[in-house]
Formats: C-alpha cells, sequence, structure tokens
C-alpha cells in the first residue's frame, strides 16, 4: 500500500475566528484517504530579528522541523492591502534562514486563500507565489482556490458551507497528493 502523503498546513492569520484557518479546518475534514494533513499554528513566532539568527527561537525550529518532515504543504492566506499578510512573510522569512539553511527548499505546496472581498485573496496569493521562486518551493499550479465573499461562505461555527468552494478544496486536496508523488515518488 503507498504510504500516505504528509501535509503541513497553515494560515497567515493569527485571530481566532479567521476564515483562513477554518479554510484548513475544512481542509481537515475533506481530505482524501491517501493524506494526514496536521495544521501547525503561526501564533507562536516571533518577529524576524537577524540579531537572532545563531540563537533561533524555539518556535521557529518547530516549524522548520514540521516543514522538513513534511511532504507537502498547504498554505491559506488573507489579502491585506492587496497583499501578504505580514504573520505569513514573516514566517516565509523565518524559515529561510540562515542563509544555506532554507526549510522550504524544494517543496511541494498548494497555496490557498479567502478574503472579504471580492478577489478572493487573489492579489495576495500572486505575491506569495513570487516569494515561493524565491525560497525554491514547487507551487501547484491548478487548481486554485480563491474564495471571495468569505463572510458568505461559513457558518457561525466557522463550518465551510459553500459546496462549490467545498468540491474546489477536495479537487485541490487530490491534486496535490498526486503532484507531491510525482515530485518525489514515495514509496
Ligand atoms: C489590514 C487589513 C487589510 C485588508 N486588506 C484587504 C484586501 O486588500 N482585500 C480583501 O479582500 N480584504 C482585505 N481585508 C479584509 C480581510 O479579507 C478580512 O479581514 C479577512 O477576514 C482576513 O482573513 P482572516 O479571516 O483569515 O483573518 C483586510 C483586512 C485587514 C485587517
Amino acid at each position: 500500500m503507498e504510504k500516505k502523503i504528509k501535509i503541513l498546513a497553515f494560515a497567515g492569520s493569527l485571530r481566532k475566528q479567521s476564515y483562513n484557518r477554518a479554510l484548513l479546518q475544512a481542509a481537515l475534514e475533506l481530505a482524501p484517504p491517501t493524506c494526514n494533513i496536521e495544521i501547525f499554528d503561526l501564533k507562536n513566532i516571533p518577529l524576524y530579528n537577524q540579531d537572532e539568527e545563531q540563537n533561533i527561537p524555539t518556535a521557529v525550529q518547530s516549524l522548520k522541523e514540521k516543514v522538513r518532515a513534511a511532504d507537502a504543504l498547504l498554505i491559506a492566506t488573507p489579502e491585506y492591502s492587496y497583499s501578504i499578510p505580514g504573520v505569513l512573510k514573516n514566517a516565509l522569512d523565518w524559515g529561510s534562514r540562515p542563509y544555506g539553511d532554507n526549510a522550504w527548499n524544494n517543496k511541494p505546496v498548494a497555496l490557498i486563500g479567502a478574503s472579504m472581498g471580492m478577489m478572493g485573496s487573489a492579489r495576495a496569493q500572486y505575491h506569495v507565489r513570487q516569494v515561493f521562486v524565491s525560497l525554491n518551493m514547487h507551487a501547484l499550479n491548478k487548481p486554485e482556490l480563491m474564495v471571495a465573499t468569505a463572510q458568505d461562505k461559513f457558518d457561525a461555527s466557522g463550518r465551510l458551507t459553500d459546496s462549490t468552494t467545498r468540491q474546489k478544496m477536495t479537487e485541490l486536496l487530490k491534486a496535490l497528493v498526486e503532484y507531491t508523488r510525482r515530485h518525489s515518488p514515495i514509496e
């Protein structure tokens, strides 16, 4: 039997009722049996400070270890001022340092996002994709998942209720598993 793909997931939002966090919960619910998803919370990652690079904070160390142990990543990004929220960019920067110790290197990744606007985090996602190039991460191109007007797609408990989005999420997770297997065959 094929080994399950290990996916590490995190959201670029720290707020408890985050739609992006809720989107990752939906991923847990809709994940195919061919993968395991673990959600990592970025809340303990401090602001990046190059002075601390030789004495990496524990939370950053933990993130880097989990990234390295994962076969693939799933990142849910909000859109702030048409771009990447600082929480996410900060974590990406930390994970890439110190120079020569880039935990993201060669990692397959699927990017998703939810926003309250009409663009569903699209502008932020394309900025994050540019950062992926710098970090040598391998982004799944399609399907894309951009959840617009997120306030209409989740119920009060944070469950994703929109059937089209649920279907898209299911397809995306299947595609990520297949992409990861093609990228580095896992016995
Ligand atoms: C600083 C800030 C900037 C924002 N800029 C945008 C934006 O450019 N486009 C957009 O669709 N929503 C924007 N929003 C609204 C977010 O879509 C909304 O707060 C969303 O809930 C954030 O994701 P979260 O629920 O995962 O925290 C912004 C929110 C904040 C706090």
